[in-house]
């Protein structure tokens, strides 16, 4: 009788009807289903307008930063630098889902290699002829959410690179191409930088490559992302400007052979933990990002050294020894609409074989959860939501509703649990998203059967997400884009 009226209530539109009743859940938060739609149907029709509002394509030369200086660069999600070119927005968020998928699959598939250490020396080729090898087709659709404005070389010219959180070696493509995919800039000349210089084979940032080879006593590097997509060429050190500031002799790919996934951008910045990574080349202590709407056309920031918002939930940051690239972050549980969900205390723990935890990523959209974790949330969440009229699962997508009808609605509350009682409470549309342009909206986690868990970066929209590197914490902290 009680969840029939309620069922009734859900359909009218009136929101102060809503509100009433969903008032016997105590936690709940507002999903403003006009907004959302309104912006979904924006994205399609805006055209990118990147070039115009960043930088000037000639930069004067940028003083030398010092280690521990504070500086920030502009951060955009992908469909602001690229024209999506989907007829309608089930079509985007389908792309998008297939994209984010063949990004899980590379990040495990980089965990299972750096576990397999009998793989190890068969990825050691010693000839240059093997680093050519493509190890599959491309799947060419494109791939990097979130881009930044870089200048290299000297004179400074300036690209779009992806940022990624998932991977440590910078790269970007390099004249002469033997492949080179279609990007926004001007492709990188060395012959037109008076500061590229070969690293020899010796060099200790040859050694730290995980697949080189010597060529002329010159490094060669191959990068394989797992999904088809890789670049290969020369190791090289350049000096890179962000900001204001620039930093002499980063290691860096000059890559002469990219295929597959990096459609747009002129190449990558590795944000990872390892020693190659942009990060531990420049010494930084910290940096924070926070991934503004996807659908939102703005831009924010990515900034190093700063310090970290007072107001952010922190969870602890995690090593595992096998692998140095992820951010592992103590997990310890969840609660939905108030409730605690409970999962057995070591469901996120790395183990002794380096297998399991929960990572931290800017690259992967929709986060994942074991399968056993993902369901006693969804659960959790499917039983408080019975008011709301429900809908097809669309792709990895198992619990779906129709708000077409709705103009806002309260629905429960997602938190993560740090431990310490940290409590990172998500917005409304971080967790329930649009999949096509007519109202119908998802629950925005997927299970996964590995033991890796990932938090995706639709769960970190709008909020400043700090890797507190000096003081192994990661903190969380809402609206500070
Ligand atoms: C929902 O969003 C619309 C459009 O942005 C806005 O006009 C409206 O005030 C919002 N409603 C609430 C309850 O915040």
């Amino acid at each position: 009788m009680a969840s029939n009226l309620s069922l009734h209530l859900s359909f009218l539109v009136s929101t102060l009807f809503i509100v009433t009743t969903l008032s016997s859940h105590k936690h709940t938060t507002l999903l403003n289903v006009t907004s959302s739609l309104h912006q979904a149907h924006q994205i399609l029709t805006s055209t990118p307008n990147l070039l115009e509002q960043s930088t000037p394509t000639t930069t004067p030369t940028p003083h030398l930063l010092q280690s521990s200086t504070s500086f920030s660069l502009h951060l955009h999600p992908r469909e602001t630098l690229l024209n999506s070119n989907s007829p309608n927005y089930k079509t985007l968020v389908l792309a998008r889902l297939a994209r984010d998928s063949a990004r899980v699959t590379s990040l495990h598939l980089k965990l299972q290699l750096a576990l397999t250490s009998l793989a190890r020396s068969d990825l050691h080729p010693t000839r240059p002829e093997d680093l050519s090898a493509p190890v599959s087709s491309g799947i060419g659709q494109g791939s990097g959410e979130y881009f930044s404005r870089v200048a290299v070389g000297n004179p400074p010219k300036p690209f779009f690179m992806v940022i990624d959180t998932g991977s440590d070696v910078n790269w970007l493509q390099c004249k002469p191409c033997s492949d080179c995919y279609q990007q926004t800039d001007p492709i990188y000349d060395p012959t037109a930088s008076s500061s590229y210089a070969p690293l020899t084979c010796d060099a200790q940032q040859c050694q730290n490559l995980e697949t080189s080879a010597c060529r002329n006593q010159r490094c060669l590097y191959q990068v394989s992302y797992g999904d088809g997509s890789f670049t290969v060429g020369e190791y090289v050190t350049e000096t890179v400007s962000l900001g204001s500031g620039s930093v002499n002799r980063v290691a860096i790919g000059c890559g002469h052979d990219n295929e597959g996934l990096f459609v747009g951008a002129a190449g990558l910045l590795g944000l990872g933990g390892g020693p190659l990574s942009l990060t531990n080349q420049i010494k930084a202590t910290s940096f924070s990002y926070c991934l503004v709407d996807r659908d939102s056309g703005k831009s924010s920031t990515l900034e190093f050294n700063s310090p970290r918002p007072s107001d952010s939930v922190t969870a602890q940051l995690i090593k595992n020894q096998k692998l140095n690239t992820f951010y592992y972050i103590k997990l310890t549980g969840f609660s939905v609409g108030g409730e605690a969900i409970s999962v057995p205390p070591e469901t996120f723990d790395v183990d002794q074989s380096g297998a399991g935890g929960v990572i931290v990523d800017s690259g992967t959209a929709i986060t994942r959860l074991r399968t056993q974790a993902y369901e006693a949330v969804r659960d959790a969440f499917r039983r408080m939501t019975q008011n709301l009229r429900s809908a097809e699962g669309v792709a990895l997508f198992d619990t779906c509703y129709d708000m077409s009808s709705l103009q806002t609605v309260r629905v429960p509350t997602v938190a993560f649990h740090f431990g310490g009682g940290q409590t990172w409470n998500l917005p409304a549309k971080n967790y329930l998203i649009p999949v096509d342009g007519a109202g119908t909206y998802c629950f925005a986690f997927a299970p996964t059967s590995s033991p890796l868990s990932i938090i995706g970066n639709v769960q970190q929209q709008g909020t400043r997400v700090s890797f507190d590197l000096a003081n192994s914490v990661v903190g969380f902290s809402p609206n500070k884009c």
